[in-house]
């Protein structure tokens, strides 16, 4: 059976105000949630960021609309920053800020990797796998300063759903801004799902971006702070990467229905998949919010550009985030695009060995990392701790560590403090005649 939101009830916006009880939800604990009912609140908050920003972009920028409309999106605004409370907020105060920052990168990988999975635009795709091996590289680096700073393992975030290792070094995601731009999609054959999937990791990445410029500074430790400062810089560049497949010519009526379909879409997949009874009921109520938001800027878009819907969004439900695990996929992507880069033409990848000694983003890399790349500084800080660096893999990609540090760092603007694949082989090495020994004397 299908489920055509345009078709559906919803709550009529003047029924969607809530008391401070009602907004302010109920935390999950950090010891009992399921990783994926993180992932899900993680995403929403930062889906409702955006849903929240449009709307004082529209009123900002669009002219010439009834004074009634005009209100209608900035009450809808207001709904959706009380939504985005009502989500972020579900995290604990308890959960510290390196926890939180694992969940994020968790979201990134997995979700990016059902989008690839579930995206009928094949360069639409390329881009999602190509930024989800910078995302599942950050998880690890930042499972290193979990493990340094606050003895937590990445598994008890991840829940062993996610694998953490080495990805495409994060040193060397740092771009030339015009090689991030991609194509954008034509938004007469594009197809719904390729504009929803887009909306929706976009304001992920957008989020993400926020947490870590407000949350990095929040350790004493200056590599860490200085590797979220990095981290975030590269959270900046995904951003402009994924907003930049959207067609720009989208009319802002276009727009306020594609953000609100992307509310209604992801709310119904949290509403399928969610386990946590409490939980679920926010996303319950929401999704009933959201398609009472969908009929008001669809029936804008009638007014205004005698246009229906349905042209825009089709008539069915789309599925834009099930959060499962997907090791097997990024495995694959890993061992098979742990090389690639942006195309010097600005619009495509290539393999390492295509790219032209004066590509443009050797000079970002070289400037950013002149002193040393923090990304890096984190391995070389981890072997005090542990001998070697924190990885939680299968023993077959675990075994394949080395060659795929071999395969993903570059020959020309590598940070002078990088920890190479003969260090990490011998870090290694040494830590496995280390265990052995605790053996013996136990
Ligand atoms: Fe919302
Ligand atoms: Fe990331
Ligand atoms: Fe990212
Ligand atoms: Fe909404």
């Amino acid at each position: 059976m299908t489920f055509n939101p345009l078709k559906e009830k919803g709550i009529p916006l003047d029924k969607q105000q809530r008391n401070w009880h009602q907004i302010v939800a109920k935390p999950y604990k950090k010891q009992k949630v399921d990783c994926y009912t993180r992932t899900r609140q993680i995403l929403m908050n930062g889906i409702e960021v955006e849903a929240w920003g449009f709307k004082h972009q529209f009123n900002r920028f669009v002219p010439n609309i009834d004074l009634e409309d005009k209100e209608n999106i900035s009450r809808i605004g207001r709904i959706e920053n009380q939504q985005q409370m009502t989500c972020n907020w579900l995290t604990p105060a308890d959960q510290s800020v390196l926890e939180t920052t694992l969940g994020y990168e968790q979201v990134a990988v997995d979700l990016t990797a059902w989008l690839a999975q579930n995206e009928p635009d094949k360069y639409v795709k390329e881009t999602f796998d190509f930024g989800l091996l910078e995302d599942f590289d950050h998880l690890y680096r930042y499972s290193q300063f979990a493990y340094m700073t606050e003895s937590i393992e990445p598994s008890d975030i991840v829940q062993g759903k996610t694998d953490v290792i080495v990805g495409r070094p994060t040193q060397h995601h740092h771009n030339c801004n015009g090689l991030r731009l991609r194509n954008y999609y034509d938004k007469n054959t594009a197809s719904p799902q390729t504009k929803v999937n887009i909306l929706t990791v976009l304001s992920g990445e957008q989020q993400t971006h926020n947490f870590y410029a407000e949350h990095g500074f929040m350790y004493g430790d200056h590599v860490l702070r200085e590797t979220y400062a990095e981290i975030k810089d590269v959270e900046e560049e995904h951003v402009t990467m994924y907003e930049s497949l959207i067609d720009p010519s989208e009319t802002m009526f276009e727009k306020a229905l594609l953000h609100e379909f992307t509310e209604v879409c992801n709310y119904y997949t949290c509403l399928e998949d969610e386990e946590d009874e409490e939980i679920k009921k926010y996303w319950e109520i929401f999704l009933d919010m959201e398609i009472g938001h969908l009929k008001l800027v669809a029936d804008m878009l009638k007014k205004y550009e005698k246009r229906d819907p349905e042209e825009i969004i089709g008539n069915e439900i789309i599925i834009p985030c099930r959060f499962k695990s997907q090791k097997a996929y990024v495995q694959k992507v890993l061992e098979s695009e742990v090389n690639k880069r942006l195309a010097p033409d600005g619009k495509y990848y290539d393999s390492m060995d295509k790219i032209p000694a004066d590509w443009a983003s050797y000079k970002i890399q070289e400037k950013a990392a002149e002193i040393s790349a923090p990304s890096e500084n984190c391995i070389k800080l981890i072997e005090h701790y542990y001998d070697r660096d924190i990885v939680e893999a299968s023993e077959n990609l675990k075994n394949k560590e080395v060659t795929l540090l071999k395969n993903g760092l570059q020959d020309i603007a590598v940070a002078h403090n990088t920890v190479m694949p003969d260090k990490l082989q011998e870090m290694i090495d040494y830590h496995e005649k280390r265990e052995q020994e605790k053996e013996k004397i136990i």
